[in-house]
């Protein structure tokens, strides 16, 4: 059978384990292919950069133009620049493309969809969200049944491995970031993983499927990992919960809420117990009930799996009628973060001396905050650390309580405010 020729837009991490799949797994993927894949040209950015035996060198180039002559391309470069574009190029030239790119599917899935349908090819996009796990797919067709309610996801692999590894051994966050880095996980640039760019990017497209509506990453109230403090970590497993960088898209009285914040999960909930750079997707629907899609949310041979999925299904399909990415244009009423409603754990440093958790609870209790529980311990003589856990309230409340509570005398700083697992989740 004639080989399909396969460009390959990025040789990195990904793309690099790309080709130790191929190599590894060649006769079943021919087969289930139908066809044997070749791989080349394979585009980078540096030619001369020193990279794995296995990476074909005669087939590195830097020019763009040299994919058009491949069936199918495979973006594994990332960014937006010049990916978007070559990604449009490619589809309008009628070549399928396989990749892996969130930002690009995130920001601009329409055009993306739109560029498709002008080429009358595919555009295929399972590794964007969740590494390793079918999510992308299944979303789309096997619970395109179901009426989805909330997704909770830890969607980054980069902050799950680093709050596990400040949790379960100490390590501060600068050094679980390298970490991460070395084991190819990270972003190029790693902010967009500790600052949740990552996961709202991930939670747009998840939201954009489940509730077919345009979501964009910008409708995401995003709170990164960067001001958590490792006490609090600890704290927190004393009270018997995990810290997750939670995604959360939910369906909140005709309006879609979205979220990505640090939060604390009971060890009890499956989500506690997602370690390391796996993630996992928890959803709620209307007829399935509870769901989790479980698995390695980043590295170079579970990113691999997934893109060669969906190489080997656009080389089955290969010359036959595109099926059509069907990318939601409507927008949807959105709940202003404000109106969210979470529970939350608060740590303040405060005076130890009579009336102090009276003002304390005068202020909550003036912003409608109904505290649950409150833990005292003393530090020092005069000094006394308190923990408030709260019911559920409005977010816009807390926010002006806490402004409040920073200007009380008595009060010298709330150091956390960390939301607890949504309610029903
Ligand atoms: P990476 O290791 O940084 O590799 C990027 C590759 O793209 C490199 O080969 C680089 O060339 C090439 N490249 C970048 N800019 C280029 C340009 N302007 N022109 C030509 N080539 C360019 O990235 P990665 O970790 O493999 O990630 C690739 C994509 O997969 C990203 O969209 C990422 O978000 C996504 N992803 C990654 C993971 C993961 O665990 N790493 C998981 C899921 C999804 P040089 O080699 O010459 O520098
Ligand atoms: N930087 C991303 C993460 C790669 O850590 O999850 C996978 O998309």
């Amino acid at each position: 059978l004639k080989p399909v020729r396969v460009a390959m837009l990025g040789c990195g991490t990904v793309g690099t384990g790309v080709l130790a799949l191929l190599a590894d797994n060649r006769e079943a993927i021919t087969a289930k292919a139908g066809r044997p894949i070749e791989v080349g040209p394979i585009v980078v950015r540096d030619l001369k950069k020193e990279r794995a035996p296995i990476v074909p060198r005669d087939s590195l180039t830097r020019r763009f133009e040299d994919v058009l002559a491949a069936d199918v391309v495979i973006e594994v470069m990332g960014g937006m620049t010049p990916a978007r574009d070559w990604i449009l190029k490619a589809l309008s030239a009628g070549r399928p493309v396989v990749t892996a790119n969130k930002d690009v599917m995130a920001e601009h899935g329409v055009e993306v969809a739109a560029a498709a349908r002008a080429g009358g090819v595919d555009v295929f996009f399972e590794a964007a969200v969740g590494g390793g796990i079918p999510i992308i797919r299944s979303l789309k067709e096997s619970l395109a049944g179901t009426r989805v309610r909330r997704i909770a996801g830890i969607l980054n692999g980069t902050t799950n491995y680093v709050l596990t590894r400040m949790a379960e051994a100490g390590t501060d966050l600068r050094a679980a970031v390298a970490e991460a880095q070395a084991a190819g996980f990270a972003e190029a640039d790693p902010r967009a993983d500790l600052d949740g760019l990552d996961a709202a990017r991930k939670l747009a497209i998840l939201a954009s499927i489940a509730f077919s509506a345009r979501v964009l990453p910008s409708d995401v109230a995003v709170e990164g990992i960067g001001g958590l403090k490792a006490h609090d970590i600890e704290s927190g497993q004393r009270l018997g919960w995990a810290c997750k960088l939670l995604a959360v898209a939910e369906q909140v009285g005709g309006r879609i809420s979205l979220r990505v914040h640090p939060a604390f999960v009971e060890k009890s909930h499956p989500l506690a117990s997602v370690r390391d750079s796996y993630n996992a997707i928890y959803l709620q629907g209307d007829a399935i009930g509870d769901a989790m899609f479980y698995g390695r949310g980043a590295g170079s041979l579970p990113t691999a799996s997934a893109v060669m999925g969906d190489l080997i299904e656009a080389v089955r399909f290969l010359g036959q009628p595109a099926r059509g990415l069907q990318a939601a244009e409507g927008r949807p009423d959105f709940l202003p973060p404000g109106e969210a409603v979470s529970r939350f754990y608060l740590r303040m440093q405060a005076l130890d001396r009579p009336g102090v958790l009276a003002q304390v609870a005068a202020v909550l209790g003036r912003h409608d905050v109904n505290i649950h529980s409150v833990m005292q311990t003393p530090e020092g003589e005069r000094s006394a650390e308190l923990i408030v856990r709260t019911h559920p309230v409005r977010e816009a409340s807390i926010t002006n309580a806490l402004t409040e509570l920073g200007r009380l005398e008595a009060v010298a700083g709330v150091r956390a405010c960390i939301r607890l697992q949504p309610d029903g989740l």
